[in-house]
């Protein structure tokens, strides 16, 4: 037994195997065990760096799994609920519980199972995809950012010779709030059916400010501290971008797999109406995928 601390990662896919793969490097930590739905034998992870091949431990029954020092929950935002029997057995008094996960809910997602004070929020910019069980590209450099304090240091310190730039951040919530108002603006891909290039025509442009506009209101009020111009960059930054770039809303629309339109713009909704902050467009872009599902 190690006294390093041990690990595991609920959800294999695109981030919770690159995160792995880069951990399985790390001599920080003890025990890697991923926690799987569909079996992951081994990891092939294409970085910028080059191939990470490596086989953690893995399991497919939570009946299996024992207490560990850290989780890392890397499902999609709407499996939540299906990661409680893991954490169920993963989690004791004293194992804290990192949620890499998009969105503003981290913590509240998590509450129904996991004490509020155990859980660490990490905010996830690695672009990566999985094109088969363990098989990943990671396509640019990366990183994840925790709230600044003890849980976030000790989570970053899990990293070290990582290449993901693993920190902390003494303004968060700002940082999530500018994730997702990027993210916001992705439903204009996914319910045009048009790859990031649909942004060079103007109405498309003008929604896509719209709702990252209502999402700069509501977060303001929740405290994030986000530029006026918010809107324009992010227009600008879609434009700049490739013109054929599918954002994962959209990939998951063509591939007819649910999508993290809850998360992504329903929040904006569901926090809007509750502080009297009218947000109809991010309101009707969740109303049409959720429709769309
Ligand atoms: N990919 C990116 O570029 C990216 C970038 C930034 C943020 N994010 C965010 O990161 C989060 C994870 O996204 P992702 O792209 O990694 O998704 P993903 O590739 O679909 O991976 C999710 C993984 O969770 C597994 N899973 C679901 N329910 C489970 C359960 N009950 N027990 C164990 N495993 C379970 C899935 O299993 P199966 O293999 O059976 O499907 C899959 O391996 C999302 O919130 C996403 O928005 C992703």
């Amino acid at each position: 037994m190690s006294s390093l601390p041990s690990i595991a990662i609920i959800g294999p896919g695109a981030i919770g195997g690159t995160v792995a793969a880069w951990l399985s490097r790390s001599p920080a930590i003890g025990d890697l065990t991923l926690c799987a739905r569909t079996p992951v034998l081994a990891l092939r992870v294409d970085t910028p760096q080059g191939l990470i091949k490596t086989r953690p431990a893995m399991i497919t029954d939570p009946a299996e799994a024992g207490v560990v020092d850290w989780v890392l929950i890397a499902t999609k935002t709407y499996d939540a609920a299906a990661t409680a029997l893991w954490l169920a057995r993963l989690v004791g008094p004293a194992t804290r519980v990192a949620v890499l996960q998009n969105g503003v809910e981290h913590v509240e997602r998590f509450t129904p199972w996991v004490p509020v004070g155990q859980i660490v929020p990490v905010v996830v910019e690695i672009p990566a995809e999985r094109s088969a069980p363990g098989v990943i590209r990671q396509r640019r450099d990366g990183w994840l950012k925790a709230p600044a304090g003890s849980d976030g240091e000790a989570f970053a310190a899990l990293f070290p010779g990582s290449a993901l730039v693993v920190s902390t951040d003494d303004d968060w919530i700002s940082v999530a709030w500018r994730k997702l108002a990027v993210n916001c603006a992705g439903a204009v891909s996914a319910l045009t059916g048009k790859p990031a290039g649909v942004v060079s025509r103007p109405e498309a442009a003008d929604l896509m400010r719209g709702l990252v506009q209502e999402c700069l209101a509501v977060g303001r009020a929740e405290g994030a501290t986000l530029p006026d111009d918010l809107p324009d960059q992010i227009v600008a930054q879609s434009r700049a971008g490739p013109a054929d770039s599918v954002n994962s809303l959209l990939a998951d629309r063509i591939a007819g797999r649910p999508m993290e339109w809850d998360a992504r713009n329903g929040v904006i909704a569901r926090k809007g109406q509750a502080l009297g902050i009218a947000t109809p467009l991010n309101a009707t872009a969740a109303a049409l995928l959720s429709a769309m599902e």
